[in-house]
């Protein structure tokens, strides 16, 4: 059954938007209609929760305030800023779009979502927020907590996916007030993050608990109904980690897969698990004589959650007298205490921040 456009529609927009005016965090962007800013925290805030997020908030914004800032920069130093926060495609994304921002558009963001569809790593959900919250488009947003809001409210039975993702925009666009879109999208992530939650919502301190279907029939734990999970990919990493004379072996990632830009140490990786002395075997074929002088340490193995792979790692450390005279021409020596200044995944970030004695300049 379809909900149709009804009078309760515009009771439901004003109760929120209420409701938000009283109980909205005191967030950082919120005070901003700059697209910049708006776009920034938008991003951000698909990797991680608000807490977190902030600190990356003030922590981009201090070394890239503008977009021309952010389009003068390096790639590199925009991976930096990035680093811990996962999906480093986003970076790049963002990085290649304050580009055409600033060299083709003439530094200003398009004006309608339409626009802002057409720059790098910018879908239908930042295209929404920022076209909403920076211009006041009537455009309604869709993440998981608005998605979980709405199927609620108007008990959708569909999971996510095309056609809960269809019907749920649809119901939230007949919502959406003309002379608050942007308040009234927030309004709804804002229930989402802290009403109504995963699991146990809120209901007594919901504002809208009056219209919503799902607590009149006692489904708030039932709906949304959940998709079916990802399938999640193991992965095998081993890291060779060489060091000589205060200098350390590191390499860039380039290949079109995960943490592609990212630097690391030379690694293999295997299909399956394999003992650690058959991959010393293997190390030793690409610099001979890295187990001959003190055996190698080799730490245990590290698991590393990403959303749709499980990494499985291990480090072999081995510190040389000298460097042997030819190494792969895509490894670079670096000091020790030059490492700071490159990115690497959080895998290897924590395990150095967990090791520090191993990486000692
Ligand atoms: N999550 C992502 N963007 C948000 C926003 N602007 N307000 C509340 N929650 C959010």
């Amino acid at each position: 059954m379809k909900h149709k456009a009804t009078d309760t529609d515009p009771e439901i927009s004003s109760a929120l938007l209420a409701w938000y005016g009283r109980s909205r965090r005191d967030l950082p962007w919120r005070g901003t209609n700059d697209p910049y800013r708006v776009w920034v925290s938008e991003i951000i805030l698909q990797q991680t929760r608000v807490v977190q997020g902030t600190a990356y908030y003030h922590r981009f914004l201090e070394r890239f305030p503008t977009v021309e800032a952010l389009a003068a920069a390096s790639v590199d130093e925009v991976m930096k800023v990035w680093e811990g926060l996962g999906y480093y495609s986003r970076a790049r994304n963002m990085h290649a779009a304050a580009r055409t921002v600033v060299h083709d558009l003439g530094g200003h963001f398009p004006e309608d979502a339409a626009g802002l569809r057409r720059l790098k790593g910018i879908g239908p959900y930042t295209a929404a927020a920022i076209a909403s919250i920076a211009y006041g488009e009537a455009v309604p947003v869709l993440d998981g907590n608005v998605f979980r809001v709405i199927a609620r409210l108007f008990a959708i039975r569909l999971p996510r996916g095309s056609a809960g993702d269809r019907e749920v925009t649809r119901l939230t666009r007949q919502l959406i007030p003309a002379d608050a879109p942007g308040d009234f999208n927030q309004a709804l992530m804002e229930l989402g993050a802290l009403v109504c939650t995963p699991g146990d919502p809120l209901c007594d301190d919901c504002p809208v608990r009056g219209y919503c279907l799902a607590y009149k029939e006692g489904w708030t734990r039932q709906l949304p109904i959940a998709s079916a999970p990802p399938k999640v990919e193991k992965r095998y990493f081993h890291y060779l980690v060489v060091t000589c004379d205060k200098e350390i072996l590191v390499t860039r990632r380039d290949r079109r897969d995960i943490w592609q830009l990212l630097w690391e140490f030379p690694a293999l990786e295997m299909q399956k698990e394999i003992s650690p002395e058959k991959v010393l075997r293997l190390f030793e074929k690409e610099i001979p004589g890295i187990t001959g002088e003190e055996a190698p340490v080799i730490s245990p193995v590290i698991r590393h959650q990403l959303t749709h792979r499980t990494i499985l790692a291990r480090f072999y450390h081995v510190h040389l007298r000298e460097w042997p005279e030819a190494l792969k021409k895509e490894w670079a020596k670096i000091p020790l205490d030059k490492m700071d200044g490159l990115a690497f995944s959080r895998l290897i970030t924590a395990y150095m921040e967990s090791h520090p004695q191993r990486f000692g300049s």
